[in-house]
Order: C-alpha cells, then sequence, then structure tokens
C-alpha cells in the first residue's frame, strides 16, 4: 500500500535500528553521571526518539515541543512557529534535542537560541538526517544519524502532508504523488 508511493529506499530498517544502537551508545558515555532532558520536537521526532532513548543507559528525563515551518508542503515556508512549549524548566539543565532532519536548519537554530537563552547549562542536537544542500541558516548537530542528499525523504517519522510517518524505512517519494 504505501510502499506503491516509494521511488526508493535510502535507508532500511536495519540500518536504522543499528544507527540508534550507535548513536546510543555514544550518549550513554557523553552523558555519563549527568541527568539530561531529552526534548523531542513533534511530530517528526517520535520514531527515532523511541527507538534511541532505549538505547541510552543513563538517567534522563523527556519533554517535547511543537513547533512547525512547512504547513503541509514539501518546502519550508522559512517561518517557524512555537506551537507547544516544555512543561520542563530549562535553567541548569543539560538539554539534548533530538530531531528527525535538518533541512533549511531553521527549526534548530530557533529551538537552540531559544533554550540557551532560558539559561540550559548545555544545548546539543542529534539529529537522524542532515541535508546540508538544504542550509539556509548556519547550525549544526553535534551528532548526526546519515547524511541525505537534497530529495524529498520521508517515513520513520518523516512526513508529506501529515503521511508517510508510519514507514519503518526512510524512503525517496515518487514524483507523481507530490506534484
Ligand atoms: C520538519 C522536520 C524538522 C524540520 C526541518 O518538521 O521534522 O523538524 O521540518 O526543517 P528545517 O531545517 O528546514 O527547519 P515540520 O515543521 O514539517 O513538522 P513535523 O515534524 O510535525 O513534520
Ligand atoms: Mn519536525
Ligand atoms: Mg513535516
Amino acid at each position: 500500500m504505501l510502499e506503491q508511493d516509494i521511488k526508493k529506499v535510502l535507508i532500511s530498517e536495519d540500518e536504522l535500528q543499528a544507527k540508534a544502537v550507535e548513536l546510543g551508545e555514544v550518549l550513554t558515555n557523553d552523558y555519563a553521571g549527568k541527568n539530561p532532558l531529552v526534548v523531542g520536537i513533534l511530530k517528526g521526532s517520535v520514531p527515532f526518539l523511541a527507538d534511541l532513548i532505549k538505547r541510552i543507559d543513563a538517567h534522563l528525563e523527556m519533554d517535547f515541543m511543537v513547533v512547525s515551518s512547512y504547513h503541509g508542503g514539501t518546502s519550508s515556508s522559512g517561518e517557524v512557529k512555537l506551537i507547544k512549549d516544555l512543561d520542563t524548566s530549562v535553567e541548569g539543565r543539560d538539554i539534548l534535542i533530538v530531531e528527525d532532519i535538518i533541512d533549511t536548519g531553521r527549526t534548530l537554530k530557533y529551538l537552540a537560541e531559544l533554550l540557551e537563552h532560558r539559561k540550559a547549562n548545555s544545548v546539543k542536537i542529534v539529529t537522524l538526517l542532515d541535508k546540508p544542500e538544504g542550509r539556509v541558516v548556519e547550525i549544526d548537530a553535534d551528532y548526526v544519524g546519515f547524511q541525505v542528499p537534497n530529495e524529498f525523504v520521508v517515513g520513520y517519522g518523516l512526513d508529506f502532508d501529515e503521511n508517510y510517518r508510519n514507514l519503518p524505512y526512510i524512503g525517496v517519494l515518487k514524483e507523481e504523488i507530490y506534484q
């Protein structure tokens, strides 16, 4: 069903699982003895965050923010809107932002600045995917799962018009679907 709309699989389910294990080990080391606040950016980060936190062997807390910039299309509108804020106080905390993808960089630049302004002890970013060719503002993640080419990717949290987030892999959508 969903698979009919996919032109090619970019990152398989096995590769995604292996990456969660790999990044989880690195983060377990880097956050040893700390109590990080893991901040998932809804909605795209959900599948990656769910797999990643199970691989981090440290005390951590979890909270979520809702930000939106795409508004249903395939390209960013340039405007970032904060729709739901954290429930947890940020001051003095070690923040680990979890994202599915950095494209233009606008979402993460906005969020990283917001959380630093609230006097976090540290703000780091882990992103499953990085699309360097999409970058409009300067921001880099501290931890990156995979670099992806400048194609419209869906699955494992990433959507087209709110669909395809539930694919277990990352794929490239057929042009006829979004044209
Ligand atoms: C997507 C994606 C990232 C952001 C990346 O979220 O999940 O959060 O855009 O794009 P940028 O680097 O150009 O800012 P979106 O706003 O579509 O919301 P969603 O997570 O609910 O799909
Ligand atoms: Mn998102
Ligand atoms: Mg989206």
